[in-house]
């Protein structure tokens, strides 16, 4: 079926629709090279073997102090994972790799402008940037051990360079996507307690260099209101020795880090050997109600399980040269950008711009230029590309040996023109579904192992135990061909830890829906409820299906339909607003929103308007809905509830079912005829 066909059904209808596919072995060449081509593995991973399976994964990296106990599960089901170990992150994906690789190129930085000199940057001059950032952070911004630090920066190498200056010093990174508008940094900062933020001035993205440094003032105001005091700014230069930006740099809060800088040259400091389970990094994320929820990973158990799947997921090997063209203010790039191929000493690249820009070729020759030959990027990406430039990859002469897919669902005719025109027939393809919260990836093939199939994710990875289950719990046996729940039945070591300050949502949001005994200490008790759908073929393999909350996934990333919400009532003539999902064909989803005026208020243009500038406000640009319809009124339930499912079929043309029950169906009507016409 067409493209346009698979835009205008719902998600769970995708598993109605979408056919299953053939299955696609690797080829002969990928598996002769594969890092993982064992199927003993699944046995080594298997529940008899379980926690102490992990070891394998944390035996990737250096500990300072071998762990006692492998899983603690005396707090449930905040697990604690390497109990007793002492390691840091820093020392691991920087340090340790000078006695063999200092010269290798660990970080290789694309600038936007293509006229701009890409940057190598080798472990020996990584680790002398993230010394001396440490050193500057530690005695200028007086940071220490267990402080929280917001850092807002674009994708530049002042980015990796600041979080593994972070990690050495045992600071709690928070990451918020440059995207996000200062105001969203702002209050991200102020949950996390952080009194120092990070930023930059100015940066590349779609042709123009963007003034950033403003939305640091923002941010610090946005903080201030909810009684966070951010008492120092630092800001990076995008371009040596200018500052791009209208804003004033504010004296005594605001400092550049390039002239701050020189007083730490050659200053080194030693990597803090930090608990396994220390917090390494907050990454916030949105949820169904209330605030994005800031979520907290650890150290010993993130890292490994990063450099595990990094190694044998994306099959990094030391000679590759390993492209991730996601932006590491997410958990993409922080796991598969930054911490994952580092820990491995593998060569990363950075890619400051959009794919897209200046044509659908630059991602080509980029991958041409460098001798990329692993490519990791989301559908959303590969739609626009495919659609801007569907004959572009076949001008230029790369190779990739392997791709991967993330982020949502993939219909099957992207993902070939994925597999036959980017990967030009050769590359295999991961479709790794996870999440946020997960650390790293969930459910993939196993590149080496398994054969491909267009549209699903694949078996659960080593150690990860799934399942489909029903509303009650109970087990949807594979090949029934029914969507349910996706759980995980057993803790590993990725799994975040909980949110930042909010035990009690960590425990109701993930685990209490499928728990029976809220004491238990047994991690038998706890399965982890993601919050997707799915379905179960009899081969095994998961097909995601999308969310069964009141999440968005725009392009990938997440939006919290309370959140869009809520900034909508920050106007004025508003009175109530709902947003609903609707299908796009490039984005997967986008928001769409519909609000009801207050009495005597007169629709306009103007007040539309004002509903897309408050979310571009308060969250950013990403979360620009498709339109603003004025309603006269919301359709409701008897009890008042609105009902977004209603408006949600009317946006995406499908039938809204039944309303019989509603306040005033006839509503319903009025609507439809407004969003489709007659
Ligand atoms: C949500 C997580 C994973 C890092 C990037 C997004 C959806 C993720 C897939 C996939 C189908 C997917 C899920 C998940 N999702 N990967 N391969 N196939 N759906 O991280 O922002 O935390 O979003 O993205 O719905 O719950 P995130």
């Amino acid at each position: 079926m067409s493209d346009k066909d698979t835009s205008s059904v719902s998600e769970a209808e995708i598993a109605v629709y979408w056919q299953e596919e053939n299955l696609l072995p690797p080829s002969a060449a990928f598996v002769a090279q594969a890092n993982l081509t064992d199927r003993a593995i699944f046995e080594r991973f298997g529940l008899d073997n379980f926690p102490d399976c992990f070891k394998e994964y944390a035996d990737l990296l250096d500990w300072d102090q071998t762990w006692h106990t492998t899983l603690d599960s005396s707090d449930a089901p905040c697990f604690k994972w390497f109990v007793g170990g002492r390691i840091n992150a820093s020392h691991n994906c920087v340090d340790r790799h000078l006695a063999l690789n200092r010269n290798k190129v660990a970080l290789l930085f694309v600038p936007e402008p293509e006229g701009e000199a890409h940057q190598a940057i080798t472990y020996q001059e990584l680790w002398v940037r993230v010394n001396e950032t440490a050193a500057l952070l530690q005695d200028f911004a007086h940071l220490k051990a267990g402080d929280r630090v917001t850092i807002h920066l674009p994708m530049t190498p002042e980015l990796p360079v600041t979080m593994l200056a972070c990690a050495r010093l045992g600071v709690i990174h928070s990451v918020v996507f440059a995207g996000f508008s200062g105001k969203a940094c702002g209050e991200r900062a102020a949950d996390s307690g952080s009194r120092v933020l990070i930023t930059m001035d100015s940066y590349y993205r779609g042709g123009a260099l963007l003034d950033h440094k403003e939305k640091a003032d923002e941010a610090v105001h946005a903080a201030a209101a909810e009684k966070q005091a951010i008492d120092t700014v630092l800001v990076w230069q995008r371009k040596t020795g200018g500052y791009h930006s209208a804003t004033p740099m504010q004296a005594g809060r605001d400092h550049f880090m390039n002239e701050v800088l020189p007083r730490y040259r050659g200053k080194r400091v030693a990597p803090v050997p930090m608990p396994a389970e220390a917090p390494l990094f907050l990454m916030y994320t949105s949820g169904t109600t209330g605030r994005p929820k800031g979520c907290q990973h650890g150290t010993g158990g993130y890292l490994a399980y990063a450099a595990g799947t990094s190694k044998l997921v994306q099959d990094i090997h030391p000679n590759d040269v390993y492209w991730c063209m996601a932006d590491i203010g997410w958990i993409t790039g922080h796991t598969y950008i930054v911490y994952g191929p580092l820990a491995l000493g593998a060569t990363s690249v950075l890619f400051e711009g959009v794919p897209t820009f200046p044509d659908a070729g630059r991602a080509w020759r980029i991958a041409e230029q460098l001798g990329v030959n692993i490519f990791h990027t989301a559908p959303t990406t590969i739609r626009m590309l495919r659609k801007l430039g569907p004959d572009e990859p076949a001008k230029y002469n790369y190779h990739f040996k392997h791709m991967t897919t993330v982020g949502e669902p993939i219909e099957p005719t992207v993902w070939k023109w994925y597999h036959e025109v980017v990967g030009k027939g050769a590359a295999v393809i991961v479709d790794t579904w996870w999440q946020t919260e997960t650390g790293g990836v969930l459910c993939s093939t196993m590149p080496g192992i398994h054969s491909m199939k267009a549209g699903s994710a694949g078996p659960a990875a080593p150690g990860i135990h799934a399942s489909v289950l029903d509303e009650d719990g109970q087990n949807m046996p594979a090949g029934s061909g029914k969507a349910g729940n996706i759980i995980i039945r057993n803790p590993w070591p990725g799994l975040f830890q909980t949110i930042w300050g909010d035990r009690e949502r960590y425990v109701k949001t993930y685990f209490a829906k499928y728990n029976k005994n809220p004491k238990s200490k047994d991690w038998r008790d706890w399965p982890y409820f993601p919050g997707d759908a799915a379905v179960l073929a009899a081969d095994g393999y998961y097909r995601i299906l999308g969310r069964v909350d009141d999440v968005i996934n725009v392009a990938g990333h997440r939006l919290g339909t309370k959140e869009l919400e809520s900034a909508c009532l920050i106007v004025n003539e508003v009175a109530e607003a709902a947003v609903v999902p609707v299908n796009d064909e490039i984005k997967g989803k986008l928001p769409e929103i519909y609000i009801a005026l207050k009495p005597g208020v007169k629709a306009s243009k103007t007040i539309e308007q004002a509903v897309v500038k408050a979310i571009e406000v308060e969250i950013g640009k990403i979360a620009r809905p498709r339109h603003v319809w004025i309603v006269p009124d919301m359709p409701k339930t008897r009890s008042g509830k609105i009902m977004r499912r209603v408006l949600a079929a009317i946006s995406n043309g499908s039938p809204v079912g039944d309303i019989t029950t509603l306040a005033n169906p006839e509503v319903v009507e009025q609507v439809r005829i407004m969003v489709q016409g007659k």
